[in-house]
C-alpha cells in the first residue's frame, strides 16, 4: 500500500519536473526541447550530434550487383544494438529534404558487439525516390541518421528447428540471423530455401556459414538455391523435397507480398499452424490479384473523409491509391516511414467503411479499428481520423 503511494508521488513529482523544464525551454527558446533547438546550431560543428535519432558514419559502400549495394555503418556509442532480423529507419537528405526509409540489418550481431558496425543491403526500387539516390549517391565518410532497431521478425527463444524461406532481398534479415552466434550454436536443423532470379546475393557468404557450421561439428545448414526463372515458385513438391519435416519447423518467410501469401497459404494448407509462421514483407507491396479484382469491382468512385482536430478533407478515389497516397494528394501531411507496412508509423483510426489490406488482399471489417494508411486501399466510402 505504502509503496504504491510512494510511487504515485514519485510519478507526480517527475511529471511536474518535466512540465517545469518544458515550460522553461518554451520561455527561453520557443521550443519544447532545448536539445532540438540547439541541434541545427551544433550539427555543423559536431555532425554526430542528434536528439531523437542516432548519427552513423558510412564507412564502406560495396556494390553487390548492378542494382544492389551494401552500406557499412559505424554506429555511435549511444545506439543500443539490435536483434538479428530487425530493421532500422535510415534518414538522409535528398535535395534539401529529409527522407526516411526502413532497411533490414544484414550483418551479424557479433560483429556489432565487437566492432560497433552494421551493414544494410539495399536494392534499387524501380519507382522509388530514395533507393536510386542511395545506390548512386551515398558516399563513404558521410553521416546518416538511424533510428533504434525495430521489428518483430526475430528468432524466438526456443531452439526449435527452423525453415527459412527467402525471395530476392528478403534474404537480408535472414542472413543476419544465420550469421549470428545464436543460430550457429543453439539451433539443430536449419534449412534455407532461397528464391532469386538467376543471381543469389550472399551466396558465397551462405556457403561459408554452412561450412563453418560443419567445421564446428554442428548439424548442417541445408541450402537450397532456387532460380525462379528455371524452377518456378514455391510448390508442395519443392517444399517436401527440400525439407521433408517442414510441418514440424518454425518457418521464417521474407520476400514480396505475393510470395509470402502463397507460401503461408501452402504451409497452412499442410497443417502448419499460424503461430509457427513468422513473416516480413519486402519489395512490391501490392497484391496484384487483389488489385485486379478491386479495379474490376470498383468502377464507382469512393469518397474518403480525413478528419483531423481542425478540419475535414474529402477526397474522391477512382484508383487503387492507398490512403497514404490519397492523403498526400490532398496535401495533408500524415506521418509515414517505410511505406510498405513494416514500421507502423502511418497508423490511424478508421472510423467506418471497408479498406483492403494491399499485402494480404483481405478486406477489413466495417467498424472502427486501427489501420496502416500505406497499405490500405478504400473499397468503398471511408471515414478516417488522422
Ligand atoms: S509507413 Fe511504415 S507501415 Fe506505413
Amino acid at each position: 500500500m505504502n509503496t504504491s503511494l510512494k510511487l504515485d508521488k514519485k510519478d507526480i513529482n517527475h511529471k511536474l519536473k518535466d512540465k517545469a523544464i518544458k515550460n522553461l525551454n518554451l520561455s527561453l527558446v520557443n521550443n519544447s526541447s532545448l536539445k532540438s533547438y540547439f541541434e541545427p546550431l551544433i550539427q555543423p560543428f559536431a555532425p554526430k550530434w542528434s536528439t531523437s535519432l542516432f548519427r552513423a558514419k558510412v564507412t564502406k559502400v560495396s556494390r553487390l550487383t548492378n542494382n544492389v549495394i551494401s552500406i557499412r555503418l559505424k554506429t555511435s556509442k549511444q545506439w543500443t544494438g539490435f536483434k538479428p532480423g530487425q530493421y532500422i529507419e535510415l534518414t538522409t537528405e535528398i535535395e534539401g529534404a529529409a527522407v526516411t526509409r526502413c532497411f533490414s540489418i544484414s550483418s551479424s550481431k557479433d560483429v556489432w558487439k565487437s566492432k560497433r558496425r552494421i551493414e544494410l543491403t539495399i536494392r534499387e526500387q524501380d519507382q522509388g525516390r530514395v533507393t536510386p539516390w542511395l545506390i548512386s549517391g551515398i558516399k563513404e565518410k558521410t553521416y546518416v541518421q538511424i533510428s533504434k532497431a525495430q521489428g518483430e521478425f526475430t528468432l524466438g527463444n526456443a531452439p526449435a528447428n527452423k525453415l527459412f524461406i527467402a525471395a530476392g532481398t528478403g534474404i537480408t534479415p535472414i542472413i543476419s540471423m544465420l550469421s549470428s552466434k545464436v543460430v550457429r550454436s543453439d539451433i539443430k536443423n536449419i534449412d534455407l530455401i532461397y528464391f532469386a532470379r538467376s543471381e543469389h546475393i550472399f551466396k558465397d557468404r551462405l556457403v561459408s556459414l554452412a561450412n563453418l557450421r560443419k567445421k564446428q561439428n554442428l548439424p548442417p545448414i541445408n541450402l537450397h538455391f532456387i532460380d525462379t526463372n528455371e524452377d518456378g515458385r514455391i510448390s508442395l513438391n519443392l517444399l517436401k523435397n527440400a525439407c521433408s519435416d517442414f510441418q514440424d519447423r518454425e518457418a521464417y518467410l521474407c520476400g514480396p507480398g505475393g510470395m509470402i501469401n502463397e507460401t503461408r497459404d501452402l504451409l497452412e494448407s499442410q497443417g502448419v499452424s499460424q503461430h509457427q509462421i513468422h513473416h516480413e514483407y519486402f519489395g512490391p507491396t501490392q497484391n496484384h490479384k487483389m488489385l485486379e479484382t478491386l479495379s474490376k469491382a470498383n468502377v464507382e468512385p469512393r469518397e474518403v473523409a480525413f478528419h483531423s482536430k481542425q478540419s475535414t478533407t474529402q477526397v474522391t478515389s477512382n484508383s487503387n491509391a492507398t490512403l497514404l497516397e490519397l492523403a498526400e494528394t490532398a496535401e495533408l501531411n500524415p506521418s509515414y516511414g517505410c511505406r510498405m507496412g513494416v514500421c507502423h508509423q502511418c497508423k490511424c483510426t478508421k472510423k467506418s467503411g471497408v479498406v483492403i489490406n494491399s499485402l494480404t488482399g483481405r478486406p477489413s471489417d466495417t467498424g472502427e479499428e486501427e489501420i496502416q494508411m500505406c497499405i490500405s486501399i478504400p473499397a468503398g466510402n471511408v471515414q478516417i481520423e488522422i
